[in-house]
């Protein structure tokens, strides 16, 4: 395959020696792991593939809707987001189902209904996505798309490959009949791929229309209608979502949207060569000056974690142009959606820097929940607490738990109620085998000090090494469904007595666990202080704004302190007392966003447990 340079690309080469190939710290490595011996059997194997499938069962039964193709009460990029997790769950379900049903009989006409199940409805979504709108949203809302539907190719690639080979066989009489000719097909999903693949290749260059190199001497900008913002998401998003084009788009030969004039009319659609092809090296170039970009940036703060991004110090009047105005909120997705991509980069170049870097990311956010992978444990002794108590915060969760700032409070948004399984479905990307490499002659310009063995050995024992920290993450997850499976949104509840909780509300709960220096806008809105849109006396009287329409909801209802109160959906199930008995009542409650977050870690731990054992 020809690869097209489009620019001068500088690439590192590790030069490390064969020992330091370990992607744990030492004190880590030399210690032994808890919690293998579970996840080795073959009871918990079975049961948490249930529970993955009850989570996504439960998330399309109760909020997709086939008739209008979408979950409604999701917003535009959230929506996108969980697309992205149907995608994954069907890829865990074709392999999953493969070793749970292995050899039963009808066990093909039973994961054929399975697949068919979700992914019409994946189809359904496809022509129910609010793309026109999505157009004229921010650059984050449009690389959620191409994420989502690149990540849908991905199974129809993998299914196709897997049902080739485990399919029925033809047998001996109808060989040559038409019957046969029918069963020889590729699988149907593939009459969707250049749908998908045209989606993926609009909303790409919409997106990349977001990159300036004029100032803060590149990266992306978040809104185009805001002072320039350059921030941690849009930015990964746009390194993940460039380097999986580049493995993953299948070119495209459909030019709609057309540009014609009114003499002509217009084409349906235009035949002939292959205008956008495969593997095309501006998208690798994309991704690897995008990552160069975030990685020079200051962006990460005291504890190895993203901060949320950077605006200029006196933008427009003062002439500066640089990034240097840090605001030090932390999310969890904004330490999630580069894993996929530092594993893609790593498959396409080589550089084991990406690799590393991913392992130290993914290390920094289970100290952040306040776990020693060390001791394979929690730090705190949360069983000493008296009840309402909670374990110390350590800057993205506590007890060993992942949370947001906006957890504890019951404040988070629409946005922040997806932020967790964000992290878990890159992470699940991040920590799989790694598979052959794009191109070997590409690969050989660079180092090769190490073996691809030698690379997926040591990238699976780091991985392995995870299991007792995630494992206790889905078991919390798990232990906040209510009678109909529904998630809640703060993991940390089914892990410790928070009952009476309620105490704690909206957004200055517990004030210390907001970083100085940071605005909470993915929650409360962006501030009119002059810093995020221009200011003037009268706007910045006004309450938050809320960016491009519905995509920054407030809370729907910011809290509702006695019974009675509780989202319909909720009413009767549980409210016994005069305060909450379900911290997980408060704000926004269970929402189809809660419910992509439990599938997200559910799936995570499922395979994880099953690839790395
Ligand atoms: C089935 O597909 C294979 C590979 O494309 C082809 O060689 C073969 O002739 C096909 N068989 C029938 C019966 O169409
Ligand atoms: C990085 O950002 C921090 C926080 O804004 C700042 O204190 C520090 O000086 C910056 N470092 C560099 C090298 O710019
Ligand atoms: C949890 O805390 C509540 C409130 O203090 C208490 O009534 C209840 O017994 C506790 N439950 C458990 C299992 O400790």
């Amino acid at each position: 395959m020809l690869i097209r340079w489009a620019g001068p690309v500088v690439l590192a080469t590790s030069t490390l020696a064969r020992s330091t190939l370990s992607f744990l710290p030492a004190d880590v490595a030399s210690k032994p792991q808890n919690t293998l011996t579970t996840a080795r059997s073959p009871e918990y194997t079975a049961e948490l593939f249930g529970d993955t499938l009850d989570a996504l069962g439960v998330m399309q039964d109760a909020y997709f809707e086939p008739w209008v193709g979408t979950w409604p009460t999701a917003i535009d990029w959230t929506a996108a987001v969980l697309g992205s997790y149907v995608a994954g769950a069907l890829l865990s379900l074709s392999q999953g189902l493969e070793i749970s049903q292995h050899g039963a009989a009808g066990d093909y006409w039973v994961k054929d209904n399975v697949i068919s199940l979700y992914f019409t409805q994946i189809i359904g979504f496809y022509f129910g996505q609010n793309a026109f709108s999505l157009r004229q949203q921010a650059y984050d809302d449009m690389l959620w798309v191409v994420l989502g539907w690149l990540d849908t190719i991905q199974f129809i690639d993998q299914y196709s490959t897997s049902r080739r080979q485990t399919g029925p066989k033809v047998d001996q009489m109808v060989r040559t009949s038409t019957l046969a000719m029918a069963q020889n097909r590729t699988w149907h999903g593939n009459l969707w791929t250049p749908a998908f693949s045209h989606r993926a290749r609009i909303f790409w260059e919409l997106a990349s229309k977001g990159w300036d190199d004029k100032l803060c001497g590149g990266g992306m900008t978040w809104n185009p209608r805001l002072k320039p913002y350059k921030n941690a998401v849009t930015n990964e998003l746009f390194i993940s979502a460039s380097i999986s084009m580049y493995l993953y788009f299948p070119g495209d030969q459909n030019a709609s949207p057309f540009d014609f004039t009114h003499d002509e009319p217009p084409p349906l659609q235009r035949q002939g060569p292959m205008e956008w092809h495969p593997h095309d090296a501006k998208y690798l170039v994309a991704a690897m000056n995008g990552y160069r970009w975030i990685v020079s940036s200051n962006m990460t703060n005291s504890q190895g974690l993203f901060t949320d991004g950077f605006h200029i110090r006196g933008y427009p009047d003062s002439g500066n142009t640089k990034c240097d105005q840090r605001d030090e909120m932390v999310y969890t997705y904004n330490q999630g959606v580069l894993l996929s991509g530092q594993l893609e980069l790593f498959r396409v170049t080589s550089d084991i820097s990406y690799l590393r870097d991913g392992h130290k990311l993914i290390q920094n956010v289970i100290r952040a929940t306040g776990y020693s992978l060390e001791r394979d444990a929690p730090v705190d002794n949360y069983e000493r607490l008296l009840p309402g108590q909670l374990p110390p915060w350590h800057g993205l969760g506590r007890a060993g738990i992942l949370e947001d700032v906006c957890d504890v409070g019951g404040g988070c948004s629409q946005n922040a109620q997806t932020f967790k399984g964000i992290w878990m479905h890159h992470f699940t990307a991040f920590c799989s085998p790694l598979k052959p490499v794009l191109n070997p002659d590409l690969r050989k310009r660079f180092d090769t000090t190490f073996t691809i063995e030698d690379v997926n050995r040591e990238h699976m024992k780091a991985c392995r090494r995870y299991i007792g920290w995630l494992q206790h993450n889905a078991m919390a997850a798990r232990g906040t469904r209510n009678s109909e499976g529904k998630f809640g949104m703060w993991w940390t509840v089914g892990l410790l007595n928070l009952t009476g909780s309620g105490q704690w509300m909206g957004k200055d709960a517990v004030p210390e666990q907001t970083p100085k220096g940071a605005a909470d806008y993915r929650n409360y809105g962006i501030p009119h202080d002059g810093v995020w849109v221009a200011k003037d006396p009268v706007e910045s009287q006004k309450p938050p704004v809320w960016d491009t329409g519905i995509s920054q909801k407030p809370l729907g209802r910011p809290s509702f302190a006695r019974r009675g109160e509780a989202p319909a959906s909720e009413q009767g199930t549980d409210l016994k007392d005069d305060y909450f008995p379900d911290p997980n009542l408060r704000g926004r409650g269970r929402t189809v966003e809660t419910q992509g977050g439990g599938l997200a870690v559910l799936r995570a731990l499922w395979e994880l447990s099953r690839q790395t054992v």
